[in-house]
Parts: C-alpha cells; sequence; structure tokens
C-alpha cells in the first residue's frame, strides 16, 4: 500500500527562535503511525531542524536544490550538501520557483536526476494555472509538466518520488480544488503512470495535493481515493492546524 504523507512546506518563513518554537511544538504531538511526516524549513535552518527532531519520526526536507554538484553558482546549494547534513528529501518544481526563479520543466528534469542519482526522495511539484483550467486544458498542462520532467525516468526511479499536484490558483489563495476536482485530477494522474509504467508504479506513487488545504477541509479532500495526503503551506506554520491536518485521513 502506498504512502501516505503530509509535508509543511514552510517557504520563506521561521527564523532560528520561530523554527525551534514551532517544532518543540510539533514533537509534543504524538504522530499516527500510518503517516509519513515531513516538514521543509529554509535551507538556514535544515541542521538545526534535522537536531530539534532528532529521535522525531517527522522528517526535513529541502525546499530546492542545484542540479549541479559543485562549482560557480552563487546562493545554490548541491544534492551532496544536504545529504552531508542527513537531509534526504528535497522538494522540487514548486510553482513559485517556475514562476518567481523562471525554472522549467527541462531544468526541473535536470534537478530531478541529480538528487535521484544522490538517492535522494523528490516530491515533485506540478499544477496549472487558472487560465489553464478556465480553457479546460488542465489534464493536458499537467500532462505535459509529468512528462517533461519525469516519464523518461526508469521505473526503479519511481520508489524515490513523491507526486504533488498543485493548482496555481488554489495556492495561498484560500480557494481550494474541490474533493471531486482533487481526485479527478488525482486519478488523471496516476492513470498517464500507468500507462507510461506499469501497474505497479501506478498503485506505489503517492500523490499530494497543495493548495490551501487546512484543518477544516482536509479530511474531504483527503478522502479521495487517488489522494493520499498534502503538501501543506500557511497551515504548517502552526503546530495545531498542522496536526490536525495529520490526523486528516
Ligand atoms: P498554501 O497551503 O498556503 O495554499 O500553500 C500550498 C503550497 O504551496 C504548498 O507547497
Amino acid at each position: 500500500m502506498r504512502d501516505q504523507i503530509v509535508a509543511g512546506n514552510w517557504k520563506m518563513n521561521n527564523d532560528q527562535i520561530q523554527t525551534e518554537t514551532l517544532l518543540e511544538r510539533l514533537k509534543t504531538y504524538e504522530i499516527p503511525n500510518k503517516v509519513r511526516v515531513m516538514v521543509a524549513p529554509s535551507f538556514t535552518q535544515l541542521s538545526q531542524s534535522k537536531q530539534l527532531l532528532n529521535g522525531s519520526s517527522i522528517k526535513v526536507a529541502a525546499q530546492n536544490m542545484s542540479a549541479a554538484p559543485s562549482g560557480a553558482y552563487t546562493g545554490e546549494v548541491s544534492a551532496g550538501m544536504l545529504k552531508g547534513i542527513g537531509v534526504q528529501i528535497v522538494i522540487l518544481g514548486h510553482s513559485e520557483r517556475r514562476a518567481l526563479f523562471h525554472e522549467t520543466d527541462v531544468h526541473l528534469a535536470e534537478k530531478v536526476k541529480a538528487a535521484l542519482a544522490s538517492d535522494m526522495e523528490v516530491i515533485f511539484c506540478f499544477g496549472e494555472e487558472l487560465e489553464d483550467r478556465k480553457a479546460k486544458a488542465h489534464f493536458d498542462v499537467v500532462e505535459k509538466q509529468l512528462k517533461n520532467a519525469l516519464f523518461d525516468l526508469e521505473t526503479s526511479a519511481w520508489k524515490k518520488i513523491i507526486l504533488a499536484y498543485e493548482p496555481v490558483w488554489a495556492i495561498g489563495t484560500g480557494e481550494t480544488a474541490s474533493p471531486q476536482q482533487a481526485q479527478e485530477m488525482h486519478a488523471h494522474i496516476r492513470n498517464l503512470i500507468l500507462n507510461q509504467y506499469n501497474p505497479s508504479v501506478a498503485d506505489e506513487v503517492s500523490i499530494l495535493y497543495g493548495g490551501s488545504v487546512k484543518p477544516n477541509n482536509a479530511k474531504e479532500i483527503f478522502s479521495g481515493a487517488d489522494v493520499d495526503g498534502g503538501l501543506i503551506g500557511g497551515a504548517s506554520l502552526d503546530a495545531e492546524d498542522f496536526m490536525a491536518i495529520v490526523n486528516a485521513f
């Protein structure tokens, strides 16, 4: 059975003190055995978070990574550097990276390969914009994003891939995809993987939903047969809200 996952993408929030406060609060909650819980702090707080979560089942992920192993890339961080501090998971392809930092499918395909070459797990984000949905192009847009970045991976690489469908119009807007819209898209995604690979890859890959998931809507969204959890932005900054979502399956 595939993993149920709730991951908190802190984005550019939580300095040293706020990180300690939030993680100490998260540690007071019992984590259900069946759910993999992750938090993704800023690069500067990764080591601190690893230390604070030592002995906890909450895992630490990075929010981004360079495709290059080392060299003249000012401001970048490599897979080897992340692994060196024990970070084994990385979020790639977030819509904010695509929109604000011009990351393309081609660039993301390179980053995914670099992460996998370092045996890291990848939370790969993708999703359509509002105009795409209005034009009823959302299924095609998502298919293209997956094809361009992931569909030339070997079958075995998919053990390390977690998908996160995040419709751009639902991120930070308070507007979520309806549970039906989320399930419909997740089923479409699983079917694309089935057609490209095989039933076991399609069955085993966890597909998370992201975009204004809150304690009051998580249960309904997670009830979709193909929705295996969530990638949480705003609500992951509050321990009580985040843990309510962790317990929403
Ligand atoms: P919000 O939950 O704040 O909408 O953010 C979603 C997101 O972008 C997670 O990566």
